[in-house]
């Protein structure tokens, strides 16, 4: 059997021994609540008043006469309080801080989402919130960043390294080394040292259990194959834990950015270009250089731009109980535009890779099948890259007016 915090040989906790007993701390307050049946019911009661759930899972009937293949639906994370599935960790995390009796949370975010739902679960529970980010995706996803602050917290731009997510994370680690009497690190992902990989899947694995439900009741059978995009991994692990047991295929989408030749992309585990090593707390593939300096990575969507990914997912592809595949960030553009026309839903960037490889493979399948694509989150908060991909005249218009009227 595999040590606890391993899958296979991806995992553990490689931390320095300052930040050992708050790991500890955590893991001993994550299994007790996951011993006390009472705890779930305390989460499924703040998810169903606070946020949505149970999401629905939406069936696409435009897109399935589009491709003419298999039925196509959405699991609509997207209508999660705060537009995600981060949503479901953070309210979790949210919820062992109050047991650890902590006053503080601090998070490192991407997109923004994260960000977006940790601040907002602090100002719910009354905790202070400081939020690391890096400079690139500070001005990318500036509206995040006013909800973020209005909501309560305070954002730090990060201008280490190339200033973007693992630099968010790097930030954040050490703040918490210095501050963990009173602090909790709300890690977004199923990433990092255990037990964050397992406690973040198993807040994330409601997905999975509902989908799999709902497609029961709505197909009377399971799915041929589900997707979802990978960033750190999160939002797929929660989709396929639902069906790990199953018969069905689990098809992780990563960021594909400007194609997997241009050596411009976040893609650790559809591409040859990763390797395994150990950083920010755990070994899994990282997408490095010989000497184990992380590279620059790229994508058009700021939640997949990252260098390592969830060591759980790290496992299953060695195992191949699950596939990876990349999606271009042109490709992205095409499927959103599509899915915005024919179902009139707007997907997050992130969630476009996900849309991308089902559209591929859609049509392989045939009416008797079924696939769910996760849509992560809500693209509302891509408007500005959206419209700059779209080239829109009017919306250039609007923004160069705008610009006008603070200069007067
Ligand atoms: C909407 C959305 N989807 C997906 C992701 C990727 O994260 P993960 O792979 O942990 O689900 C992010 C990260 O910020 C996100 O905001």
């Amino acid at each position: 059997m595999t040590k606890r915090g391993y899958f296979d040989q991806f995992g553990g906790a490689y931390i320095p021994e300052i930040l050992q007993a708050t790991f500890k701390e955590v893991e001993k307050t994550f299994d007790s609540a996951k011993n006390d049946p009472g705890f779930w019911q305390e989460y499924l009661d703040i998810m169903s008043t606070y946020s949505c759930r149970p999401t629905p899972l939406t069936f696409a009937e435009n897109l399935t006469a589009h491709f003419g293949g298999a039925r196509i639906y959405v699991k609509r994370e997207d209508l999660n309080h705060t537009g995600a599935h981060k949503a479901n960790n953070v309210m979790g995390q949210g919820l062992l801080v109050r047991r650890m009796g902590k006053t503080r949370v601090i998070a490192e975010t991407g997109a923004g989402q994260h960000g977006v739902a940790t601040a907002t679960m602090a100002a719910k529970f009354g905790f202070d919130c400081t939020i690391y980010m890096g400079e690139v995706d500070v001005e990318r996803q500036r509206p995040n960043v006013f909800w973020m602050e209005q909501l309560g917290a305070e954002v730090v731009p990060v201008r280490n390294g190339t200033r973007i997510l693992k630099d968010a994370m790097n930030e954040a680690f050490r703040d918490w080394a210095t501050s963990m009497d009173n602090t909790h690190y709300v890690l977004g992902t199923a990433c990092g040292a255990h037990p964050f990989p397992e406690m973040v899947t198993w807040f994330q694995s409601i997905i999975g259990t509902e989908a799999r439900e709902q497609i029961l009741a709505a197909e009377g059978k399971l799915p041929a194959r589900v997707y979802a995009c990978v960033g750190g991994g999160s939002n797929a692990l929660g989709l396929f834990s639902g069906f790990l047991d199953d018969p069905v295929e689990l098809v992780g989408v990563e960021a594909g950015g400007r194609g997997l030749d241009s050596g411009a992309h976040a893609s650790r585990l559809a591409s040859a270009d990763a390797s395994i090593g150990i950083s920010q707390g755990y070994k899994t593939f990282f997408l490095q250089d010989d000497d184990g300096q992380m590279k620059e990575t790229h994508s058009v969507a700021a939640g997949l731009d990252y260098v390592g990914v969830s060591p759980i997912l790290a496992a299953l592809s060695r195992q191949r109980r699950a596939r990876f595949a990349a999606a271009t960030d042109r490709e992205v553009i095409d499927a959103l535009s599509l899915t915005m026309k024919k179902e009139g839903i707007i997907p997050a960037l992130e969630s476009a890779h996900a849309f991308v490889q089902a559209f591929k493979e859609a049509p392989d399948l045939g009416p008797a099948d079924s696939i769910i694509i996760n849509q992560s989150g809500r693209g509302d908060k891509d408007i500005f890259t959206i419209a700059d991909a779209f080239n829109d005249p009017s919306w250039k218009q609007f923004i160069i007016e705008t610009a006008e009227r603070y200069h007067a």
